[in-house]
Order: C-alpha cells, then structure tokens, then sequence
C-alpha cells in the first residue's frame, strides 16, 4: 500500500467570531456559525482608517466528520500551518492540545481520541488577542498581527511507525567538470514514534536523489541509521541565477513493505558570512534585499499559496533583488520554496518586535526559535536566523539560548539577530543592525566598524530609510524623486563599503499598521510599492540595478506646474542603460550619463539630467556656444531663484548679454517661456531614449495627457481549485497614452464579476495615486469567468479568467 499523501482539510469549517467565554462548555457561540475556509482572516477589514481591535478577539472553528474504518491502527496527524496567535484544539470535547505563536506549524495527533466510523467534532478554538502574553506582543508593534487560521490545515494518515522529520545538508564538493559537482547529502531522519535513534530492527530506509531538472535519478542508498549519507556526481550548484533543485526522496520500509516516504527539496550551495562579506558558492555576491511582510489588504495574512509565491516573482523578476528578509517572523512555506525556486537569498528571523518579555514569555519564544529551524531548515534559500527580537535591547542570558537553539538544531547556517544598537553584545555569528542614519543629505550608511562590536565577523544592513521618508504613491514628485534617491544612496553607501554584505531596504510595499505608527489611516507608507505591489519610483531603483532587461523609468512627468515657481530641477532617469539621450519636440537635447559622482558605487546609478535646452540654444537660435551656455545659466538661475531674487552674479551676466550681445529683456522673456516653461500654444513632447551598446533599447514619452488608459494586471489568468481556493491579484494603474502613470488619479471603479469566482474587498474602489488593485477568489467551482471594471470617465474593460 502507498502511504497517503496530506489529505488538505481546509474546506466546510463553521466559524463563529463570539467563542463562549468562561463556559466550560466546547461549543460556537449561537447560531451564527457559517462555512468558511483556510487561509481564512477572523475579520475582513477596510483597506485604511480603521480600528486595529476589530481582529483581537476570541474565535472557534468546528468541523465534523466521519472517521474513516480505514484509520484503524494507524496515526492520524493533523497540522495547521498556522494560526494566528494561539490555538487551542478539542476532539469531541477533549482539549487535545495548545500552540502557541501564530507563525510556525502545529501538529498533533487526532489518534487517540478518534471514533472511527463514526460523526466526531472537531473544534479549534484560535485566540488572537493582542494581549497575549506570547511573541510579538507585550508592547507596541508596527504591523498589525491579525487572526484566524490563515495557512492550510491537512491531516497525514501513517503507520505506527513513520518519517517525522529528514533534516538534509546538501553540500558540493570537488567540481568535476565545468559546473558540474560531486555532491554530498547528509540526512538526519526522525521517525514518528516518539524515539528518536536508531531505526528498529526489520526497518531500512533508503533515499533516491533527483535531478529537478532532468529527472534522473543520480544515486540509492539504503541504510539502518538514522544518519544517512548519500553521493552523487554531475550536481549543479544552487546559485541566485541558476537556482538547481533536487529531490530527496526518504522511504521507510518495514521488510518490502513501504511504510512511509518523505520528499524533501534540496539544493547544493555553500553561503559563508566572512568578514569582509557574504560568498555564495565561493564567489563574493552583494546582498541587495528588502523586507517583505505578509500582509495583504482586505484578508491580512489569509492569502492563499499562490499569492505568496507572487510576492517571489515580483522580488525576483520586476524589483529584481537578490533577497528578502521576513520581517518580523517566519513566513509561509509556499513563500520559501518559490524562493527555493526562483533562487532569492532569505534571511529568516523569530518573531517579535522590541519587546521583551518574562519567562513565560521567553519560553514561547524560545520554542519559536526551535520551530522555525526545524520546519525551515531544509530551504537552501535560507542562509541567516534570525535569533532576536527585532530591535531589542542586550539580553545575553536570553539570546545565549536562541543562538544555541538554531546552532544545536542546524549547525549548518550562521546566527544574526536585529538590532537598532550599534555595538551591542554579539552573540550572533552576523551583526545585523538597522542603519537608519541617512537623512538625505548626509552619508546613506556608516561604516562597518563604526557599527559592529566584532570587526572579525560579518557584518549585513537589515533595514534602511523606512520611517526616515514615508512617500506615499499621491505625495508630490519631488517627494517621490526623494523617495528614489535616498534608497539609492543608501545602496550607493553599502555597494561602497567592502566589508558590508549588503542591505535589506524597508520596506517591499506598504502595509497597514498600528495606530502609533504610519499616517494615521492605518497604514506605513514605507514600501517602494503601495500595498497591491504596484511600484513606486524607488522600485525602479532596485529594478535598474540588474542586468537581464532594459529598465527605464523617468522620475518627473516634465510638468513645471508640479514645482514652487515651476523649477523642476534636476529629472532622474533609473536606468541600467549606458546613457539616456533628451528628444525635445524630436529635436535632440543632450545625451545624460550615469551620475557617478553622486553614486560612485551602485552598479547602475541614476542618470541626473538638468539641462533641457541643451544644444538647441545654438542650434535653434544661433548663438555661439559660449553665449548659449552664458544664457541658459541665468535662465536656470531665473527658474531656480524667480526673476526678482536673481542673484547679483545672474543679474550681471544678463546685464553683460544685454550689452554686448545686444539681447533685450523682451528676448530673454522669449526664450525663458520657449525653452524652460515650455508655455503656450506649442505641445512639449520630451522623448528618453536609454541607449545600450550604441543602441536605443528603451524609451519614454512625457507629453501632455490626451487619453487615460486604465491597465489591469492579473497575476494569472488560470486559477483552480487546489487544495483550497485560489486567489489572484489583479494590479490596477491608470496612465496616459503612452503608458505613464498618472500619480494624481484617485477616481472611483466599479468592479464585477461573472462566472466561478468572488472578489475579495470590496466592489468599489478608488485608485491612490493613480494605482489600486483587487482580489478575485475561486469559488469552487470552474469554468469561464470575467472581472469587469468600469469607471466614470474611462473606458470600461473585462478580464477573462478560467477556473479549473
Ligand atoms: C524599524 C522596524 C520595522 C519598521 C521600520 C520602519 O525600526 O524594525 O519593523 O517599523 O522601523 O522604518
């Protein structure tokens, strides 16, 4: 018989919001109760300005159901992935079991008090309060916590005896041809039965490594130990850009019997932090990352597994980083094996946010560390734990234990833990401290040992800018310019500095939080995308540091209105192009480079363009180019300062026009109007061209608007009905004819949906800043569907979907 896979039980739970208090009575309150399913949010909250309590409460989940005769005799585990914050769970009104920490996995065994063949009821009482004397909470937290069971929750029917866990450190050895590995696979294997140790007498396992990319099978083993090493020849490494997987399959067999198997993917890798930074396979890499939390509007955590990995591709593939940090807590697993996948670096950490609390609560977190490490440690994408609590103070006693914890439970990878101290007690293997230090004008990060107590060990910036600039997508465009280059400088600052490993920027995308932080609506507007992802101008920074494709994005839509006495000042091109040449009205300008005296060290620094009369004051007017250099100085300076505060050395220059070149002021007003304030009746059409290699590779258009063209993009256009429902993103912008946002729409939209699939949010929506978003999610069913957006002044457009 082949041991059966994870039987997914998120469907048909009754929920109740109002659990009987004090009653020793197990059951939902009144009558209320309706079906829901995992991932499922105790409350559905509006996108902003609400009350952070309306999740904090008490809930019951109950499910009923036949245990199957087929039971008989075997061990019937359940596991939920998680439940936020403590879950206490009752079969037919015997208390179980209790987890507590709403971000890693519980399972325990239904077995004992089952009756088979028989109707049992099963209750899982999940409390979320923010009062819970349990990690992160004892103090203020700058993101909301939110409940409900919100991952999946399967049951696994095994033997009396069956794979509890396989623990494998895949490591490469010597190369044996060009990229081309021997490979060596150590296993520790736990078998369910309590004992962990030698296997029993008349049991083996064996394990079967796979190539994920070709499927063949490169070695067997079979053994009596629960330590198993397993070579293979002709491995590829897992690297950022070749992330190579491989399948481990672990069997327990009892004679030819097959009791049980495991697959565990793996991948060969080395990730060092040394002192002068981070090596992956042997080769130095800058960490260029950013924090990511969980949370979603409308639903908070309860997303389906497919959003999470989402969230991968767009680090991967539009921001481009090379890794993430889970702030502040461990994230799903759907998550980490598309970073697994994808190949995106993880730093990892317990949860928890400044506090500390008492021994009780030190003792969750505590088993916090051990649950983390042990149900994450296989991911290869993991190379950091985080062992403290974000931001907290020196705890040696405490933090002496986390780092034994994840050094006793997987000595394979390094300790780190979030500080906002410089110097503190190191304990960890990595200081990871928070540089906030950039200001705008000042250094963007310190250096290494101005920041560490232990020079001789690595050194890696775990958050940056953050609440040094909230930007919202609405804010003006020299806020939002700021935005940018305040995240390049710090960028600029650490790619500069040999010794740090890199950083990790705050944050991916905004998100609501408590009311002691953020704007007051509920939301940190920290992200470098709004809270559906959607990027703002510091995206584009991370974006343009990689290399695959062109990337152009200009920083000002070119409209003087937008500035105090309509200078617009310096316009940045984010570019990872050689050069942007400026097209005014398809005459050319001037050709911009990359500004290294700003960003000596970024890979790709922006392109500052601050001259867009460039050479047609020559070409156009037939002054000399001395003279049209002399010119175009005083009209800047009569942009910059006003015509009435020049400054004595602009008034003489003109004064000296005026004389010897015979100008008058009329001529001067003329060319200032024609050329800086691009007034009257003639459109101004500036055309970027990013030029590669001698070629245009890409290009913008910044013209007045004459159409508004509503862009939807849905993360997919296939969902089904998996082991629960399906959701999907559909990403919302609003731009002009040639694809530009426009930053200062905020209308309202009209959304629908026909066919097999629900939205999730509400049906009316507005854009901010230009940019929105919403959540369709299956409904069971399958077949044709279609979301339809409509709008007063655009025109309305239908998405296709199809649901299987
Ligand atoms: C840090 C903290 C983050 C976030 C950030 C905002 O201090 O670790 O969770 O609050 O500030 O900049």
């Amino acid at each position: 018989m082949k041991p059966e896979k994870r039987l997914y039980w998120n469907q048909d739970w009754e929920f109740t919001k109002r659990w009987n208090q004090g009653t020793e009575k197990l059951e939902l309150a009144g009558e209320e109760g309706c079906l829901v399913e995992f991932p499922h949010s105790n409350a559905e909250l509006p996108y902003h300005y609400f009350d952070e309590s309306e999740y904090s409460f008490i809930s019951g989940y109950r499910k009923k159901f036949t245990a199957d005769l087929a039971w008989e005799g075997k061990e019937v585990l359940m596991t939920i992935e998680a439940a936020a914050h403590v879950i206490e769970v009752f079969l037919n009104g015997e208390k179980l079991g209790r987890h507590e920490g709403g971000y890693t996995a519980y399972t325990l065994s239904l077995t004992e008090g089952l009756r088979l063949g028989q109707e049992n009821e099963l209750i899982l009482q999940v409390d979320s309060r923010e009062e819970l004397n349990i990690p992160p909470f004892g103090n203020v937290i700058d993101y909301m916590t939110y409940g409900g069971v919100y991952r999946n929750v399967y049951l696994e029917i095994k033997e009396k005896i069956w794979i509890a866990d396989v623990y494998a450190r895949a490591t490469p050895m010597e190369q044996e041809t060009e990229g081309l590995y021997r490979g060596r696979v150590e296993s520790t294997i736990t078998l369910g039965n309590g004992e962990i140790g030698d296997i029993p007498e008349g049991y083996t396992i064996r394990q079967k490594l796979t190539d994920g990319l070709n499927g063949e099978t490169t070695q067997k083993v079979a053994a009596r130990e629960n330590e198993l090493e397993l070579m293979a020849s002709g491995i590829r490494l897992w690297a950022v850009e070749t992330p190579c997987l491989y399948r481990l399959r672990t069997t327990l067999y009892c004679s030819d019997i097959l009791m049980d198997e495991r697959e565990t993917v793996i991948g060969f890798r080395t990730a060092e932090f040394k002192a002068d930074g981070f090596y992956l396979n042997g080769i130095k890499i800058k960490i260029r990352g950013l924090n990511r939390h969980q949370s979603y509007p409308y639903v908070g955590y309860a997303m389906p597994e497919g959003m999470q990995a989402e969230d991968v591709l767009i680090l991967k593939r539009e921001l481009k980083v090379n890794a993430v940090r889970t702030s502040h807590y461990p994230q799903s697993h759907a998550f980490l094996d598309a970073c697994d996948r994808l190949g995106l670096l993880v730093f990892t950490e317990i949860p928890g946010w400044q506090h500390i609390g008492d021994e009780a609560w030190k003792e969750v977190a505590l088993r916090q560390t051990e649950e983390m490490v042990l149900q994450y440690r296989n991911h290869p994408s993991i190379i950091l734990w985080g062992v403290r609590i974000n931001e907290s103070q020196d705890d040696d006693e405490f933090y002496g234990r986390t780092n034994a914890i994840a050094h006793r439970l997987d000595p394979t990878r390094p300790t780190g833990g979030v500080r906002f101290i410089k110097k503190s007690n190191l304990l960890e293997d990595v200081y990871t401290y928070n540089d906030f230090v950039h200001t705008g004008k000042n250094q963007g990060a310190d250096p290494k040992k101005e920041v560490t107590s232990d020079v001789s060990k690595a050194y890696l910036i775990s958050e940056y800018n953050g609440h040094m600039f909230p930007t919202k997508p609405f804010d003006d465009e020299a806020h939002r310019t700021e935005h940018a280059l305040r995240h390049a400088r710090v960028m600029d600052a650490y790619y500069g500095e040999e010794d740090i490993a890199g950083g990790f920027g705050w944050c991916m995308f905004d998100y609501n939080t408590h009311k002691d932080f953020g704007s007051g609506d509920a939301i940190c507007y920290h992200g470098v995308m709004d809270m559906f992802r959607n990027p703002k101008q510091a995206a584009f920074i991370y974006a343009s540091q990689a290399e695959e494709e062109p990337i152009l994005e200009i920083s000002s839509a070119m409209n003087i209105g937008e500035y105090p006495g309509g200078a617009i000042g310096a316009v940045y091109a984010y570019t990872n192009a050689d050069a942007v040449r400026v097209y005014k009205n398809d005459k050319f300008v001037k050709e911009f480079y990359p500004d290294r005296k700003e960003f000596p060290h970024l890979p790709h620094p922006p392109i500052r363009m601050d001259d867009f009369v460039g050479e047609l004051m020559e070409k156009e007017e037939g002054y000399s180019k001395k003279n049209a250099e002399a010119i175009k100085e005083v009209l800047f300076a009569v942009a910059k300062y006003g015509q009435n505060s020049l400054p004595l050395s602009y008034k003489l220059k003109m004064l000296k026009l005026m004389i010897f070149q015979g100008m008058t002021f009329e001529d001067g007003m003329r060319l200032f109007y024609q050329y800086i304030g691009n007034w009257g009746d003639t459109v101004t059409t500036y055309r970027f061209e990013a030029v590669k290699d001698g070629q245009t590779v890409k290009s913008m258009i910044k013209e007045p608007v004459t159409k508004k063209v509503l862009q939807a993009i849905p993360g997919s256009r296939y969902l089904h009905n998996g082991n629960t429902y399906e959701a999907v993103s559909v990403r919302l912008r609003m731009t002009d004819q040639n694809g530009n946002l426009l930053p200062y729409y905020q209308e309202p939209l009209k959304l629908s949906v026909q066919g097999p699939v629900r939205l999730i949010g509400p049906d009316i929506i507005s854009l901010k800043g230009g940019m929105g978003g919403t959540y369709l999610r299956t409904t069971g069913e399958s077949g044709e569907a279609v979301l339809f957006i409509e709008g007063n002044d655009i025109e309305s457009i239908k998405i296709p979907f199809t649901v299987e």
